[in-house]
């Protein structure tokens, strides 16, 4: 059968959200026989310059999971290596981030860090709220899981409240109520390290986003990683439950 695919437009086919799992710091260090913490200390580096690209690049969202709910299961002294880098990452970056006209947002559950590290979480966020800017939006903390855990008590409590019917629960309503509800659902789900699993990242909004695995090691991951995911990304057909015959009408009608 010959191949009907018609590519999108390249504006078309750019993500405007791109959500990461940052994954392979461990393996990357091991490979070199350093400690874990000189994977993750290279995996900042891999971090600025993806940022650095979606933000040149008009990119509206990069959602980067920096830690699971599911993480606080390591060795106490990662735990923390991780908790400190996270802290002298922000202290030095916010401003750059400010200046290149970033906002940045943080998900997940934040009342388990120290107080210190929610409270440069929250001047973080304040500093950059107003910038127009790419969206970068850090996982923390978070969980798939939990995300939707907290959309439902928000939802149990408008019930109760009387402020919403039972009948009245939809998808919609459930949607509003999770993390960065106001930003577009993620185009593009890349995962670096060589696993193929979603390990309880956004677990609803990714519904309809295009997987993309690669084994790179998440500190080798750069610029040019990450154009061949987009590469990769406008090669795709979405077709969100249509025929490909009716997405291309549509897409000729444009
Ligand atoms: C991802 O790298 C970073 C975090 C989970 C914080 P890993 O630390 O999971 O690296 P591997 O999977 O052990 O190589
Ligand atoms: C997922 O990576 C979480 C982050 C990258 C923050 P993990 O390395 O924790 O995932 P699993 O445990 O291999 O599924
Ligand atoms: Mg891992």
């Amino acid at each position: 059968m010959q191949d009907e695919h018609i590519p999108l437009t390249a504006n078309e086919a750019l993500p405007r959200h791109i959500a990461i799992i940052m994954d392979g710091n461990g393996r990357w260090a091991q490979k070199r026989y350093l400690p874990r913490a000189a994977g993750h200390q290279a995996g900042v580096k891999t971090v600025r310059n993806i940022v650095d690209y979606c933000a040149r690049h008009a990119i509206e969202v990069l959602t980067l999971f920096a830690f699971s709910s599911e993480n606080w299961r390591r060795p106490k002294e990662e735990v923390s290596l991780l908790m400190g880098l996270f802290m002298a990452t922000l202290q030095r970056e916010v401003n750059k981030l400010d200046e290149n006209g970033i906002r940045l947002r943080f998900i997940g559950d934040r009342s388990a860090f120290s107080p210190q590290l929610q409270e440069k979480i929250i001047a973080g966020e304040r500093q950059t709220a107003n910038n127009a800017g790419l969206n970068l939006v850090i996982a923390a903390n978070y969980g798939g899981r939990w995300d939707m855990c907290q959309a439902m008590r928000k939802i149990a409590a408008k019930v109760g409240m009387g402020e919403v019917a039972v009948d009245d629960i939809d998808e919609k309503l459930i949607s509003e109520q999770l993390s960065i509800a106001d930003l577009p659902e993620p185009d593009l789900f890349i995962r670096t390290g060589g696993e193929k699993r979603v390990s309880n990242f956004l677990l609803w909004q990714l519904a309809y986003t295009e997987l993309y695995f690669t084994e790179t090691l998440w500190p080798d991951f750069d610029q040019q990683c990450l154009e061949q995911a987009i590469q990769d990304f406008s090669t795709r057909e979405r077709r969100f439950g249509y025929t490909g015959a009716q997405i291309h009408a549509a897409s000729q009608d444009h």
